[in-house]
């Protein structure tokens, strides 16, 4: 059994009801009575659910955060847009930024970079999403592109700022095709590298993410360099979640 610390982030995208908060009851029991305290479990449901959330996890070991959010923390007049100050009041402690699908709608590595500073203003922990296509999968371009990320994203960020890196391989997202460990140990190792090296992490933490399921996460988990997961489809289903966590600990 493992004693380093682990993130499991739920990630329900556009999925969800007020029906569905239901399904945190047994996740909640779960926390709450799980007897390894190494694992940190997050909800981050779509902003129409955030508000209920963040009432049914006051008090528990579940903690909440936000999908997305605007460039500014300031107030404005921005038609359908949520800040971090906004995310933050909800008490949220965390957010998604950077993720592929967003980038794939136009988000460029210069508005990444904004929101992120957003979010740090506002003192939110960044679950800071990176990860290469297919097509520069098959061109080897891997590295460069893991690379160019983060650079553009974090060059210049403050040492100790509360910075999770989320390394999804774009084609692995909702496919079920998932990296080789030695793939994913060889690329979580490029990125604390370059963490260290050119943004002065000192302990830089990465998760993965990518088609992560209650009957592949025995296998993915061999991997050490792994921090944590984040997890799409699977966390939408409160048995597989638990089962996710479970596994990786046992
Ligand atoms: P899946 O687990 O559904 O592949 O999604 C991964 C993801 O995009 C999490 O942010």
């Amino acid at each position: 059994m493992t004693n380093k610390l682990k993130y499991f982030i739920a990630n329900w995208k556009m999925y969800g009801d007020l029906k569905s908060i239901k399904s945190l009851n047994k996740v909640i029991k779960f926390a709450k009575s799980f007897k390894n305290t190494s694992f940190k479990m997050v909800y981050c449901p779509p902003f129409t659910l955030m508000h209920p959330l963040s009432i049914k996890l006051k008090k528990t070991k579940i903690s909440l955060g936000a999908q997305n959010c605007h460039t500014s923390s300031e107030y404005g007049a921005f038609t359908g847009s949520v800040n971090a100050k906004m995310i933050k009041n909800l008490g949220a402690k965390f957010v998604i930024l950077g993720h592929s699908e967003n980038r794939i709608a136009g988000e460029t590595d210069n508005i990444i970079k904004k929101k992120i500073l957003s979010a740090v203003k506002e003192n939110l922990i960044v679950i800071f999403c990176i990860g290469e296509t297919n097509l520069q999968k098959r061109q080897k371009k891997t590295f460069q592109v893991l690379r160019k990320q983060i650079l553009s994203c974090l060059k210049g960020i403050k040492k100790n700022t509360k910075i999770i890196v989320a390394y999804e391989p774009v084609w692995s997202i909702g496919t079920g095709n998932i990296p080789k460990n030695s793939d994913i140990d060889k690329n979580i190792n490029f990125i604390k590298k370059i963490l260290k090296k050119n943004i002065n992490f000192k302990n830089p933490k990465v998760l993965y993410g990518g088609s992560v399921s209650s009957k592949n996460i025995r296998i993915i988990d061999k991997v050490k360099s792994i921090d944590g997961y984040l997890i799409g489809g699977a966390s939408q289903n409160e048995k597989k979640l638990i089962d996710i966590v479970k596994k990786t600990y046992n």
